[in-house]
């Protein structure tokens, strides 16, 4: 294992460092990266690095730290910085989190913090996950409203209670927290996991939709919400906050009772 370091007074950007000026007290911590690139290697290498940083400041900037000022290698995913994109979805000490709502005076940063890649779906590259089979189930439920002609003149209208019953899985960012936080979607892959019923929930549960039996006929599938165990890792893992299991388990009721 290679411990690449930052000293404070070398290295730094007078940028940074005036960044930094303006910040609270500097503490230093060891990131430990788990870096694996095919094009290098077919080796997983577990990587140390070791640099000073405002424990105010998030995961996600101690790994733009890494990449700008030790190992421009280093390959990871995010965009909006501000928990709304749901890219940079990894596990960090061991949980799934999302890197740019994760502080690190929350971490423990006597110990080294550990930082991987989300489970369940194959590693490109560092913390890059190959999406495509997390995306193709979320398309599979088909996640837009179904309507069956008799276009209104203005809006469809929706009574405030309504509107209610889907409200939590509205939220859904796709981070795949949660899918990739499930025993069941890591055995084997091919559950439907929970990010994509959730989605199918958004729509199963909306007055103005009329693809509901649909949905709920593509769920009843042998990979659909049966191979739900109810571990409740989703609903711990989503960084939005939505009751993913319990949306889960209305998608089943619904299937029994037909009533939705
Ligand atoms: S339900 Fe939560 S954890 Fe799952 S994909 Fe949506 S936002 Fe992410
Ligand atoms: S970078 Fe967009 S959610 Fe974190």
């Amino acid at each position: 294992m290679s411990t690449p370091t930052l000293d404070k007074a070398a290295g730094h950007s007078d940028a940074l460092d005036a960044a930094e000026a303006g910040a609270g007290h500097l503490i230093t911590i060891t990131m430990r990266v788990r870096r694996f690139n095919p094009e290098v290697s077919d080796t997983v290498e577990w990587v140390d690095y070791q640099f000073p940083i405002d424990p105010k400041e998030r995961v996600l900037d101690a790994l733009h730290k890494i990449k700008w000022e030790l190992d421009g290698t280093l390959t990871f995913r995010r965009s909006c910085a501000h928990g709304i994109c749901g890219s940079d979805a990894m596990r960090i000490n061991g949980r799934n989190r999302l890197a740019c709502k994760t502080l690190i005076k929350d971490l423990n940063p006597e110990k080294p913090i550990t930082v991987e890649p989300i489970k369940g779906l194959t590693v490109l590259k560092d913390l890059i996950v190959d999406m495509d089979p997390f995306f193709q189930a979320y398309r599979d439920v088909m996640p837009f409203l179904i309507t069956k002609g008799n276009e209104p003149t203005r809006e469809r209208l929706q009574s405030a209670e309504d509107r209610e019953r889907f409200d939590d899985t509205t939220k859904c960012i796709l981070c795949a927290a949660c899918t990739s936080s499930c025993p069941v979607f890591w055995n084997d892959g091919q559950y439907f996991g929970p990010a994509a019923i959730v989605n199918a929930h958004r729509f199963i549960f909306d007055s103005r939709d009329e693809g509901g039996e649909q949905r709920l006929e593509i769920l009843n599938d042998k990979d659909g919400v049966w191979r739900c165990r109810t571990t409740f890792n989703c609903t711990d893992a989503c960084p939005r906050g939505i009751e993913v299991t319990k949306a889960i388990q209305e998608v089943k009721r619904a299937l029994i009772t037909r009533r939705f």
